[in-house]
């Protein structure tokens, strides 16, 4: 997973900036391993045994993902994604899934909204990483 969070193209709008040390991925498994169990659907995604990205939710209802670049552009977030939305509506008594959106980053947007996420709010300054403030599109998906 260290290969995906510490690439800078994948780390781009993301809340944090890219990582630079293999502890610092240690530390982003392990608060994933430990995310309660009611509270959690997070996926690690692989691709012939090699590990390329994640998709779920940390903490519901909001999801988040994430793929290495040499992976970009054949429909893979698309697919983790539609399985990972119905396995947590299956799953967890959750009206809603959501998701907090750089406006720049109009792969994730695009993507969301293919999925059937709508926007529901906009707020200006809401992360500050690499030195520079990012604005957040906020979108939503009933059950
Ligand atoms: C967002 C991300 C996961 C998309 O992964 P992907 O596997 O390339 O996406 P898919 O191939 O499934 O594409 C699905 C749709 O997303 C949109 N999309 C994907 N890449 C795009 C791009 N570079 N520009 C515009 N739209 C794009 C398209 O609408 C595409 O549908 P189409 O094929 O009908 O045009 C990937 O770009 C990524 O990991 N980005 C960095 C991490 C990130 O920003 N995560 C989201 C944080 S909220």
């Amino acid at each position: 997973m260290n290969r995906v969070l510490s690439d800078p193209r994948a780390m781009r709008y993301w809340s944090t900036s890219a990582h630079s040390s293999l502890e610092e991925t240690e530390g982003w498994l392990r608060a994933m391993i430990d995310a309660p169990p009611d509270q959690s659907n997070d996926f690690i995604l692989e691709i012939g045994g090699r590990v390329v990205g994640k998709a779920g939710c940390w903490r519901l209802p909001e999801i988040g993902f994430i793929l290495h670049p040499d992976y970009w552009g054949h429909g893979l977030a698309r697919e983790a994604l539609s399985a990972v939305i119905e396995s947590t509506f299956a799953r967890f008594p959750v009206q809603e899934l959501t998701a907090d959106v750089d406006p720049r980053n109009q792969a994730c947007l695009r993507l969301l909204r293919h999925l059937g996420f709508r926007e529901t709010g906009r707020a200006g300054r809401t992360w500050f990483v690499n030195n520079e403030w990012a604005d957040s599109i906020y979108l939503a998906l009933q059950r």
